[in-house]
């Protein structure tokens, strides 16, 4: 394979829109078109993909992302040209494929937006074209739409006979190793004017065999409204003995269709099948002709009627489709960046969608996130509302509220998420696991949330915790929880406990700090932010997770002094048996002594065992804020002394893990270097790397983790399998959690390296990430930023990443460093040369305070990161009054506020 014979993608508008030739020459690509109402769909360049509403609906079979080559069942649309035989719109036949490698295969173009796909392929020999677009109209109808227009390019008369053909699976992704041939026999296929509906009879899934409802349709039209000249609802019957679905017999023998004008007649207990047959028709040359295909899933009978006169004729489709790039656009162009360099900030466009996509189909339905069954984690659900709270801020505030009811007594939380806001499920498969790193995000993003707003009421909000049967941080079993009486803690007299979200981050900080191993970091329990690390839950321990925690303390304590500060208030309510973990206040535990601190732990477990008293102490604040100080402190000090790897290079770092036997993973070892870079993210995101140990880890991560092919690995090759550790080291190196570029760290470690002032190497950091994933050749992806990237430079896990909220949230709070300081607006640019364009500006278009905001930094002269400082600030025109910050300057969020919404406000700001 000729690599550098690979175009690039080129943006071809303003709205990230990019086209691509020869889409077919790339494996695994795969694009999403989603609406709020829940339909999820992905489609290829050969318009295979899925199309589904949730794991128990899929409309199309489930599939994986090899599906997308190996397997023939996918959207199809069949021209039989009179004279000249079958031919795939989508490029989706046995013929096409075997020409796959010489002249006569089809020339294909992909052109794509916010959020529609089109395809045109031509074949020169049979002198057609088809233009194939397809979206997810926005709203709540769950359709997906297909528009397809053939066109005649050869110099005689054609005859064209069109099967669309869309397997019909329409059941649960659990049926496709669960009785397959079994659940066909369920179906119920109806045919009508315009297509074919399936109603399975039953549900066989593991909610049981129960009266199914859901029902499943392909429907579609000629021109404005034309109906279908008859169907194949039955695929055995369409594919014919023998045949398939990429060389069906109907299509290639141009059979009659089983079911005339009309439909009306009803299948019973088959493989369904979406085969609408368009009548045969004359195509001049340079003449075309358009269909429209509609997929449809819907909770009962589908109201054919309706769906049709809304959908079912070629100007309604191009008007929807409109609507739809204009939603999309809004959507993603509440942050807008303007630098140098036009692609980049196009690129960005994709990456402001992903948190977006990310909200809508969970961590599962696109092709390569072949598990889950929809639903996040915990800490996607934290982290993904960073990006939230910068694209749709409106919807923030109960949303973090609801998320804290997931909370334990004991720090830990519940990992079932539901479907609605705030609703947690009790795991009934028990499986009691801990993720270490849980209880550090929702602090992150709530102060996120508290600088964007200043509302600092919310930290006195009350809200339930979650209880279910594990307590102790699953160590240990309530006998006694039931189920009956709910998820919701309660107080020994019965009744359901509230406490301030307060009291819910300082339980979730407190508890890991008693929580400690033998060499007195947090242990480790089921795995960190790394899922991987998942073997080492007796012993094992995360030094990085601990540097985490102690930040937050830290945060915390200053958090505590500014809410006494700005609202006078002197004492804290908590829960009573909370003063045992706020040990300086009483009884001061031991820090240096792990077995102290894990008695204390017991002994709090124990006064608060799944049930609290409901008494409440009130607390002095500044002595809480102290004793949160002191443990933070005393962690930093412990991590610089006992955790710093020294390197024989001079320079040094973090060690991050101790694993299962004991032993401190990381350092320079007669078997090799072995060195994590999560194991520094974290101790230099927050407060526990020294400034003066900073340029050692910088040093030690370029020598040992940067990768000129692959960028910043998130491991170095540890050379087998760590059964004291994870399966992450199963994987072989180079892929996903085991020595991969891996989004989601580098881009916490860039961000990490620009909060600490280090602004050259985190943008280093951040343009490898854009280089790598932009650079089609070797990643083959479209723009966005992949969940990693592997040894071969190949972008994996296309658009559902966290790393895309991480992105989003450090080139606007850092790159362009606008940010809130509870409330008000801090500007700190942190631009450097080459990101301004050659009038010296670079932009940024974003919310504060419910305002859009447009600020422009113009740079005089040449001067580069290091070099300008805030000079002058213009609002509308007026200049602003400067409050100068340690690097920037503030604006007070009153002189935002008092501005007309519904407008963009424009900030000039000078460098100089
Ligand atoms: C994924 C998960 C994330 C986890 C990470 C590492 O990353 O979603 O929760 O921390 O793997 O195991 P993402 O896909 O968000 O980049």
């Amino acid at each position: 394979m000729n690599q550098k014979s690979t175009p690039n993608w080129q943006f071809t508008g303003n709205n990230g829109e990019f086209s691509l030739k020869h889409p077919d020459k790339s494996s695994f690509l795969y694009f999403p078109l989603v609406n709020e109402g829940g339909m999820m769909s992905s489609i290829s360049p050969q318009l295979h993909g899925q199309v589904t509403t949730g794991h128990n609906t899929f409309l199309t079979p489930p599939i994986s992302v090899e599906d997308l080559h190996n397997s023939r069942g996918s959207r199809n649309f069949w021209v039989y040209v009179e004279g000249k035989g079958a031919w795939s719109a989508a490029g989706n036949s046995a013929r096409q494929h075997a020409q796959a490698y010489s002249d006569s295969a089809d020339e294909s173009l992909l052109e794509a937006g916010l959020l529609w796909h089109r395809i045109t392929r031509e074949n020169k020999e049979l002198g057609i074209k088809a233009e194939v677009t397809s979206f997810v109209p926005c709203g709540t109808d769950t359709v997906e739409l297909m528009k397809i227009v053939l066109t005649n390019t050869g110099t005689e008369e054609i005859r064209i006979t069109p099967t669309a053909a869309v397997p019909l699976y329409a059941r649960s992704a659990d049926d496709l190793r669960d009785h397959r041939h079994v659940t066909s026999l369920l179906n119920r296929i109806y045919t009508s004017a315009y297509g074919v509906e399936v109603q399975p009879a039953l549900s066989f899934d593991e909610r049981g065999h129960r009266i199914n409802h859901t029902s499943y349709g392909v429907f579609g039209a000629e021109e404005e409204g034309g109906q279908p000249a008859g169907f194949f609802p039955v695929q055995e019957d369409f594919i014919g003995e023998g045949g398939s679905l990429d060389w069906p017999e109907a299509v290639v023998l141009n059979a009659e269709p089983q079911i005339g004008h009309g439909g009306g007649i009803h299948k019973e207990g088959y493989e369904a099948l979406g085969g609408l047959r368009f009548a045969s028709a004359a195509l001049l040359p340079g003449q075309s002709r358009s269909y429209v295909v509609v997929l449809a899933i819907e909770s009962d009978r589908i109201n054919i009627s309706r769906l049709m006169s809304k959908y079912g004729a070629s100007a309604a489709f191009d008007a929807y489709l409109e609507e739809n790039k204009l939603f999309w656009a809004g959507k993603v162009n509440t942050v807008e960046f303007h630098t140098g360099d036009d692609d980049a900030d196009q690129w960005m466009k994709w990456v402001t969608l992903q948190p977006v996509l990310r909200r809508l189909y969970g961590n599962s339905f696109l092709p390569y996130h072949d598990y889950g069954r929809g639903g996040r984690g915990w800490r996607d659900l934290w982290q993904d509302c960073l990006a939230l709270l910068i694209m749709e801020p409106g919807d923030v505030r109960s949303l973090l509220l609801n998320n804290y009811a997931g909370v334990r007594i004991d720090g830990s939380n519940a990992t079932i998420i539901g479907q609605q806001p705030g609703e947690f499920i009790a795991d009934r498969n028990n499986i009691p696991r801990v993720w270490m790193d849980h209880g550090a995000w929702p602090f992150m993003t709530t102060m996120l949330y508290l600088n964007q707003s200043g509302d600092l009421d919310f930290l006195l909000q009350e809200q339930t915790y979650f209880r279910d049967s594990f307590m102790s941080r699953c160590r240990e079993r309530d006998s006694s929880w039931e189920g009956a009486a709910g998820s919701s803690l309660r107080t020994a007299d019965g009744n359901i406990y509230k406490g301030t979200i307060l009291e819910h981050i300082l339980l979730q900080n407190l508890v890991p700090f008693f929580n400690v191993g033998e060499h007195n970091n947090i242990l480790l329990e089921g795995a960190d932010w790394n899922d991987g690390l998942d073997m080492a839950a007796q012993r094992g321990e995360s030094v990085t997770f601990t540097a985490f925690y102690a930040s937050n303390l830290y945060e915390l304590s200053m958090l505590l002094r500014t809410l006494k500060e700005r609202t006078g208030q002197k004492t804290l309510v908590l829960a009573e048996e909370m003063v045992l973990l706020l040990d300086s206040l009483g009884d001061a535990v031991d820090y240096t002594s792990v077995s102290a601190k894990l008695e204390r732990l017991k002994h709090f477990y124990a006064a608060a065992p799944n049930v609290v008293s409901g008494i409440r102490a009130n607390l002095d604040i500044e002595q809480v804020a102290d004793d949160l100080a002191q443990k933070a402190e005393w962690i930093f000090a412990h991590l610089r002394k006992n955790e710093w790897v020294a390197s024989e290079h001079g320079d040094g770092w973090f060690n991050g893990y101790h694993n299962n036997d004991g032993e401190r993973v990381e350092g320079e070892k007669a078997e090799g270097v072995r060195m994590t870079l999560t194991g520094q993210v974290f101790p230099l995101l927050g407060h526990a790397a020294a400034p003066e140990q900073i340029p050692h880890i910088i040093a030690a991560v370029e020598r040992n983790l940067f990768d000129e092919k692959i960028g910043y690995r998130l491991n170095s090759n540890f050379g087998g399998i760590q059964q004291n550790l994870g399966r992450a080291f199963g994987f072989a190196f180079g892929h996903k959690e085991n020595g991969a570029m891996f989004s989601h760290m580098t881009v916490m470690y860039g961000n990490a390296l620009y909060k600490r002032g280090y602004v050259q190497e985190g943008h280093k950091v951040l343009d490898s990430l854009y280089n790598l994933s932009a650079n089609f050749e070797l990643s083959r992806i479209y723009p966005g930023v992949p969940e990693y990237i592997n040894e071969q430079g190949r972008g994996m896990y296309t658009y559902l990443t966290g790393s895309a909220s991480w992105l989003l949230l450090t080139m606007v709070t850092e790159v362009f460093g606008v940010k809130g300081q509870l409330g008000d607006l801090r500007l700190e640019p942190k631009l450097v040369k080459e990101q301004f364009d050659q009038e010296g500006k670079a932009s940024i278009k974003t919310l504060f305070a419910d305002r859009q905001l447009e600020v422009v930094y113009t740079s005089t002269g040449s001067a580069g990161y290091g070099e300008y400082q805030i000079h002058s600030v213009t609002l509308n025109g007026a200049e602003v009054t400067l409050q100068r910050v340690s690097e920037g300057v503030v604006i007070p969020r009153d002189v935002l506020s008092a501005l007309p919404e519904g407008q963009v406000h424009q900030l000039q700001v000078v460098l100089a």
